[in-house]
């Protein structure tokens, strides 16, 4: 006979003894560990070892997409009790099964057959099902995910991010339309980009692209993925088009703002961005260690677990460093780095120098950048050159140089960095 089952039963309300008393039952194959009064709890005994499978109210205060994940990383599966709650919105949160009350028939063999799954950190899977509003998936193939990508020391990342999304948008093509228009239909446009501002540290596309009054989409869409709520719509109200088919999601305002993008929510995000956009590219902050998982026993919230979402869920990642001295060797260790993330990396990358300018390096600086970053990483570069006065305009203009300063050297070499991009991800190029 089968080991019995351990749970732990989070249910609220006068059901919960009823829950209690259908899982201790003789012969049930299942017993319950503990009975836990709130979220805190439940966490402290899942992360106790105490339960193989947690029963859950869908109202357990603090119940989202954070909770569900620290219940699979400590090996507890999840089986909640909808009670005329949305059923699509558990679902979301990545919970193994949803009952459709607290008598439900089907209580004992959801627990029996949950406790099953192997693995519950690898079937913490996005249902996307709410995203799409119930309609049809997209006919569409998925948009790219692009992370960009670099070291500490400004070498670049927003800017980076910021032209190459205006090219993959095809900004250059056509005069930029009306401004921060809050374009709701969600259809996706081909050639369509949507720019994401991750960055933890220094987060600053929303004044780069003169947005100074938004609230940070990101956060928004973050919290309505965490709650399970997030769809189409709600994503492309968040990501107003502020320049023909950009669009933006800002970031947060204050540093201190951090904890609001918990990578279980940017993954939700970042996979519905690939029905809104062909193409989304995602300033990330510098730092990829998990230093937290070092400092606590116990679970902490992660700073950099915006940029590891973004890291772990691009199709191709844009590593960016500075062209100088100290940026060449910030580069070569954060290219190592990246090789010791605590998260699977693509291996398809373009590495990008940036500011190449003679001062820095010497008479020949595209060959000397290029000979080092051979030489130490062995990685041959894209050069992007120094080019401060159509950077300065466009900043002042809040503009992008696909829009402001089209014939610039900088300009040029981005839309160059847009094709690699998109052989790199075998993408079709543009008519
Ligand atoms: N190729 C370039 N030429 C001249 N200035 C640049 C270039 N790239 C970036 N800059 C400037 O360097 C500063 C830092 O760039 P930014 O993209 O914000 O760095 P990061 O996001 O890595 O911190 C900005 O003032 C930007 O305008
Ligand atoms: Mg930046």
């Amino acid at each position: 006979m089968p080991a019995e089952v351990t749970v732990l039963c989070a249910v609220s309300g006068p059901d919960e003894t009823d829950v209690v008393l259908a899982l201790g039952a003789p012969g049930a194959g299942t017993s319950v560990t503990r009975r836990c009064g709130d979220l805190a709890e439940l966490l402290a005994a899942a992360a106790a070892g105490a339960g193989t499978v947690a029963v859950v109210s869908a109202d357990l205060p603090g119940l989202d997409r954070e909770a569900v994940g620290r219940l699979h990383g400590a090996g507890t599966r999840v089986v909640a009790i909808a009670d005329d709650g949305p059923v699509d919105r558990l679902r979301a949160l990545g919970v193994e099964a949803v009952l459709e009350g607290a008598a439900d028939p089907r209580l004992l063999d959801a627990v029996r057959d949950t406790a099953r799954v192997e693995d519950p950190l690898a079937t913490h899977e996005l249902d996307l099902s709410a995203l799409s509003g119930g309609a049809p998936a997209a006919p569409a193939r998925p948009g790219t995910v692009v992370a960009v990508w670099g070291p500490v020391g400004a070498p670049g990342r927003t800017t980076t991010a910021v032209e190459l999304a205006a090219e993959l948008a095809g900004l250059g093509g056509h005069r930029a339309g009306r401004r921060r228009r809050r374009q709701e239909t969600p259809d996706r446009q081909d050639g369509s980009a949507l720019l994401v501002d991750a960055d933890t540290y220094g987060s600053c596309i929303a004044s780069r692209l003169g947005l100074l009054d938004d609230a940070p989409g990101l956060a928004a869409v973050a919290r309505a993925a965490g709650h399970g709520t997030l769809d189409l719509a709600a994503l492309a109200r968040h990501a107003p088009v502020v320049a023909g088919r950009l669009r933006v999601l800002t970031g947060i305002t204050r540093a201190a703002r951090w904890p609001e993008l918990p990578a279980s929510a940017l993954e939700v995000v970042l996979e519905g961005a690939r029905s809104l956009a062909d193409w989304t590219v995602v300033d990330c902050g510098p730092l990829v260690e998990a230093d937290e998982l070092l400092m606590y026993d116990t679970h902490a919230p992660q700073r950099n677990g915006a940029t590891l979402a973004a890291l772990q869920a691009a199709d191709v990642v844009v590593i960016v460093g500075a062209a100088d001295p100290i940026g060449i060797q910030r580069l070569v260790r954060g290219l190592e780095e990246l090789a010791e993330a605590p998260v699977p990396v693509p291996a398809t990358r373009v590495v990008v120098a940036n500011r190449v300018r003679p001062s820095a390096v010497g008479p020949d600086p595209v060959r000397a950048v290029s000979e080092a970053l051979v030489r130490y990483a062995g990685v041959e570069p894209h050069p992007v050159p120094d080019d401060g006065d159509a950077l300065d305009a466009a900043l002042l203009a809040g503009r992008t140089l696909a829009e402001h300063a089209p014939s610039s050297a900088a300009r040029r070499a981005f839309a160059e960095l847009a094709v690699l991009v998109r052989d790199r991800v075998g993408a079709p190029v543009p008519a």
